[in-house]
């Protein structure tokens, strides 16, 4: 652990204890992500390839046994918010506390009724509405904390299912399963390849700064949210695609079947769109796997590129500003760029030599400052630690 999150641990306890009246039981860091490639392909039974950032919801936690859940939260503040997990009742709550709460549901829900309550704090480094996953942090870091303090068990596979059944059930948003199992199961140094079918996972080695590159994460400012409609409307469309096409999920069209499916579609002209995304962004993945495996990290900027392309024209789910991004640092020199996570807003990506870094920054600074766009925050993601105890 660094001497910084070994120091927000330490802070988080001590509010604890001032909330609370007692030292919490333990400490736990979960991460959020930002996704290397396949967007929009986890509710399609797709790949994805996210990382961990080194950004995490931190929680300080106890059990109880009284049927009481008490939850606090550093960056909303206001009052400590007392439920009970009894009176716990999906889309009910329309606060950040939906969050927590609704993985202690989620976990009585699938059966696990010696979870009777919990005092929390929670303070988060992710920053919110940026598409790098801080509502998956804050359930993952709540499911590991009470898997621990109850003894349930639980692997990280099953912590993001169940975190993110709180998120579709008890929230209310239709969210894939990439988020909550990036910030479970990824490990520092690599990026995670996920088949989410199945959830089977390889661990990728992924070392920009060793072969002299960098990912920078450029957040628009701009705000999305998942609970809005064009997600599920997104979601819908795949799913009817599949169903004309008589597959379970769009991961079963192959990529050399694409012209076929999409002739078979006829003039749907929206879910033509969607099915073509979908399939060649599998497909991009597989490639970016590959291309990792085999050592020729800098070959996956122009299917980054192409990513990108793909959701602002195929998928519809980029913005003025993420586009923004990817050109200006695609002519600055950047290696390749991309929005990642949900879209409408959030983050882009950018794959850039090292030695290119102040060019690229500065290029979108500026290109932000003429179109008259909010300044965007840009720093550097390196591949960190998944969901784990600090204290
Ligand atoms: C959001 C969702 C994920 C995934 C991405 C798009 O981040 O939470 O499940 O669908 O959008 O790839």
């Amino acid at each position: 652990m660094s001497e910084s999150s070994a120091a927000a641990a330490e802070a988080v306890a001590a509010r604890f204890e001032e909330l609370y009246g007692s030292a919490p039981d333990g400490v736990w860091a979960a991460p959020g992500r930002v996704n290397l490639i396949g967007e929009h392909t986890d509710y399609n039974d797709g790949f994805v390839m996210p990382f961990a950032l080194p950004h995490t919801a931190v929680a300080a936690v106890s059990r109880r046994d009284d049927g009481v859940l008490r939850l606090h939260s550093a960056d909303i503040g206001g009052p400590v918010v007392e439920l009970t997990v009894d009176g716990l009742v999906p889309e009910s709550d329309k606060r950040w506390t939906a969050y927590p709460a609704g993985v202690v549901w989620a976990l009585r829900e699938a059966g696990h009724a010696v979870v009777t309550g919990a005092d929390i704090h929670l303070a988060s480094t992710v920053p919110a509405g940026a598409g790098l996953s801080s509502s998956a942090a804050l359930e993952v870091v709540v499911a590991l904390a009470l898997n621990d303090l109850f003894g349930l068990g639980l692997r990280g596979w099953q912590l993001a299912r169940l975190s993110q059944r709180a998120e579709n059930v008890y929230v209310g948003a239709p969210v894939g399963i990439m988020d909550q199992t990036a910030s479970a199961c990824c490990e520092a140094g690599h990026a995670l390849f996920l088949d989410t079918r199945d959830l089977s996972q390889r661990q990728i080695p992924f070392d920009l700064a060793a072969e002299g590159m960098r990912l920078l994460v450029v957040d628009t400012q701009v705000k999305h949210s998942h609970s809005e409609g064009e997600y599920g409307k997104r979601r819908e469309g795949c799913e009817k695609g599949a169903a004309l096409l008589g597959v379970d999920a769009l991961r079963d069209v192959p990529h050399e079947d694409l012209d076929a499916a999409l002739a078979r579609l006829g003039d749907d002209e929206e879910v033509r769109r969607l099915v073509r995304h979908v399939v060649t962004e599998d497909h991009r993945v597989e490639q970016v796997v590959s291309l990792l495996e085999s050592g020729d990290t800098r070959a996956i900027g122009p299917l980054l590129i192409e990513g990108h392309a793909s959701l602002r024209d195929d998928f519809r789910v980029s913005c003025p500003e993420l586009d923004l991004v990817v050109d200006t640092a695609v002519t600055a020199g950047a290696l390749g760029a991309r929005m990642t996570g949900g879209g409408f807003g959030g983050s882009a990506i950018v794959l850039t030599e090292e030695a290119d870094v102040p060019a690229v920054t500065k290029a979108v600074e500026e290109a932000f400052a003429t179109a008259g766009f909010k300044t965007p925050r840009v720093f550097e993601a390196v591949p960190s630690a998944g969901a784990r105890r600090v204290r």
